[in-house]
Parts: C-alpha cells; structure tokens; sequence
C-alpha cells in the first residue's frame, strides 16, 4: 500500500495522477471527502467492484455511492432527474448530500446490490474533484472502513482498518464534516431521507419539499428502509451508551460505569458538560452546535479506541432536528448486535 500526503487544498496533480492511474487499472484508492475518506474503484469495473466489497467485508445487499464531479456526469447514470435533484443539486453540490435515482443500464448491478436505483453525489473536497476530473470516472466510493467499524476521518483510520489490503491512500488530514452525507431517496412520490447527515434536514426541506423520514426500528417486522441500514453501524470496537438527562439514565451510567471500572476496564466519556461520571478518559464537546459535535465526533470514538477503553458513555445530544443525524450515528453505534 502507498500513503500519499497531499494538500488539501491544492493537491499535485503528479499525485492525483498516480491515484487516478490506479483507478483506472482497476485499483482501490481511498481519499478524502469532506464528510469521510471513501475507499473507491472505477464503478464501471465489475471486477474492481467486487473486490471491494470483499476487502470491506461488507453484505452485498448494500449498495455503493458513486461519486461524480459534477450534474452532467450525475445525470450520464441515471434515466431520471426530477425537479428535485435539479434544487437539491444546486442548493447542496458540491457537498455532503447523496441522491438516489433510477439507474441506467451500464451501472453495474452490484454497485446498486441488484437494486434499480443509483445513490450518486458530488464530493465538496478539492482532493476527491480533482481525481474525479483526472480519471474521468465514476468512482464508486464507500467509507474506508470495514463493514459496521467506525468511518475514518484521517487517513491514519483507514491504514489501520483496510492498509494490508488496497493499493493507494491519499492523506489530506482530517475532514471537515465528520460523518456521512445524508441519502434521500427521489425515487417515490415524495423525497425520503434514507440516512440524516449532518445537515439540518429542515434545510433539505426548504429545497426539496416535505420530506418522510422513517428510521428504522429494530424491533419492528417491517422491512429495512434502505437496504444495508444496518442497526448496529459505525460502532467503535468498546460498549457505547448513550446517557439521556433522566434519573434513571445517569443512576444506570454510574453503576455500569463503576462495574465496568471494577473489573479493571477503562471507561471514557463524551459529553456536553452535564455527565459527571467518575471515568478514565473524559472529553467535552468543544463546539455545543450540531455541525461542530458531527465534525469531531467518529475521531474522538476512534481515539477512545485507541485508548482501548472497554466503555463509553455519551451525553445525549439536544432534540431538535439538527441534531438527526449525530442522534442516528450515535444510536446505531450503541445498538447491540
Ligand atoms: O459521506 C458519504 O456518503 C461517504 C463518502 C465516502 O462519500 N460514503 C458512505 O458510503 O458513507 P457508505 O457505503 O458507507 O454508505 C452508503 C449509504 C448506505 O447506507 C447505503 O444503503 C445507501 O448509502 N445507499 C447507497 N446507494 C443506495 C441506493 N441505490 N438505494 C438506497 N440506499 C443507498
Ligand atoms: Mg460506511
């Protein structure tokens, strides 16, 4: 595997020519986005595809993003492209949101997990157009981690979960947004949020008209609204609990916490300023808004990781629908398998 640091800013574009040339070989490269690092494969390359989905671990049932660099080369892969991929295109492209629409034929089957639609978006970050325009290609891009891990936000994330196993990473530090875009799904009468991102979703809204959001419920019969919305998802390797404000909550923190303690694990906890249970590694929120907490929220979970802490506790984030999409990573981190 190659490590390749580059600006973030103002990549070289010998760089991003070496990455685009593996790309085009039929090689796995991941890069930075502004939401995560993506691991990508030209997505016209069955072979490439299937590859990733093997060194991810990840079910075929779920499908893959495929990024862009801009509408012209969204609309080459889908047979539709309704008013409301035209506004949320213009509102949000570049940037963190992902549109799934009907698919054309030459999108293999695998990259969509047999499904008729394509998920595609328009990466908001300088090192992810500039391979975009360099190879010319779609390129198929999950997050660089193995199937239900944490997403990497550095590329140091994605050498420890996948470095054996892909041939190039481009490291362009930290991203700025710090968890997935959000998915919605223009496919049915009305658009419908698939995966919250960290976009208010009343902003998505104001653009795209009232949109329904059904999170799926674990205990429910009903089938799974977006295949591979896997419950337990984004999870660091420790026990994550989300801590809500009620009595009973932080009664039941304390104790798992001192249980935890007691048999000679580590706890960590993550916090708005109102949990002050006695632990090994404690972090506060710096930033209290929604965008500043999604920003450095799966990095500070990979450092608790590192940390090799056993548990974590986590202060519930406030209601309100900015908060959907931390309240979602943070919820599918903590269901139990
Ligand atoms: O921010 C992101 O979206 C990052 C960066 C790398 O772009 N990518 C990412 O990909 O998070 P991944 O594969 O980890 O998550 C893709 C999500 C899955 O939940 C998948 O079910 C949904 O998008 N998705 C993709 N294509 C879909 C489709 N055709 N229909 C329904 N859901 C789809
Ligand atoms: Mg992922």
């Amino acid at each position: 595997m190659e490590l390749l640091r580059v600006d973030a800013r103002e990549p070289d574009p010998i760089v991003i020519g070496r990455a685009a040339d593996e790309l085009k070989r039929g090689g796995l490269v991941a890069f930075p986005t502004e939401t995560v690092y993506g691991l990508g494969v030209n997505a016209l390359d069955e072979r490439a595809v299937e590859r990733l989905y093997r060194v991810k671990r990840r079910p075929a049932v779920n499908p893959l993003i495929v990024h862009v660099a801009d509408v012209p080369a969204a609309r080459a892969l889908v047979t539709r492209w309704p008013d409301a991929a035209e506004r949320l295109a213009n509102a949000f492209w570049p940037g963190p949101v992902t549109l799934v629409l009907p698919k054309r034929a030459h999108v293999p089957d695998l990259v969509t997990a047999g499904l008729p639609a394509v998920g595609v978006r328009v990466p908001a970050h300088p090192v992810a157009l500039a391979l975009l325009r360099a190879c010319a290609l779609p390129i198929a891009a999950p997050s660089a981690n193995r199937s239900t891990e944490l997403s990497p936000t550095r590329a140091e994330h994605v050498v420890k979960s996948l470095g054996d196993e892909i041939e190039m990473v481009l490291d362009a530090g930290a991203t700025d947004v710090g968890i997935e875009s959000a998915v919605i799904d223009l496919t049915g009468a009305r658009p419908r949020l698939l995966r919250p991102g960290a976009l208010d979703p009343r902003r998505i809204a104001e653009v795209a008209g009232e949109l329904e959001f059904t999170r799926h419920d674990p205990d429910a019969d009903a089938p799974r609204v977006s295949p591979g919305m896997m419950e337990r998802h984004y999870a660091p390797r420790a026990r994550l609990v989300v801590v809500g404000h009620r009595l009973g909550e932080l009664a039941r923190a304390h104790e798992l916490a001192a249980l935890v303690r007691a048999r000679g694990g580590r706890v960590a906890r993550l916090d708005f300023g109102g949990l002050r249970v006695e632990v090994d590694v404690a972090r506060s929120f710096a930033a209290q808004d929604a965008e500043g907490v999604a920003r450095v929220l799966y990095d500070t979970l990979h450092a608790f990781d590192e940390a090799q802490v056993a548990l974590i506790l986590v202060e519930a984030p406030p209601e309100g629908t900015e908060w959907l999409g931390v309240r979602d990573r943070l919820s599918r981190a903590a269901a139990s398998e």
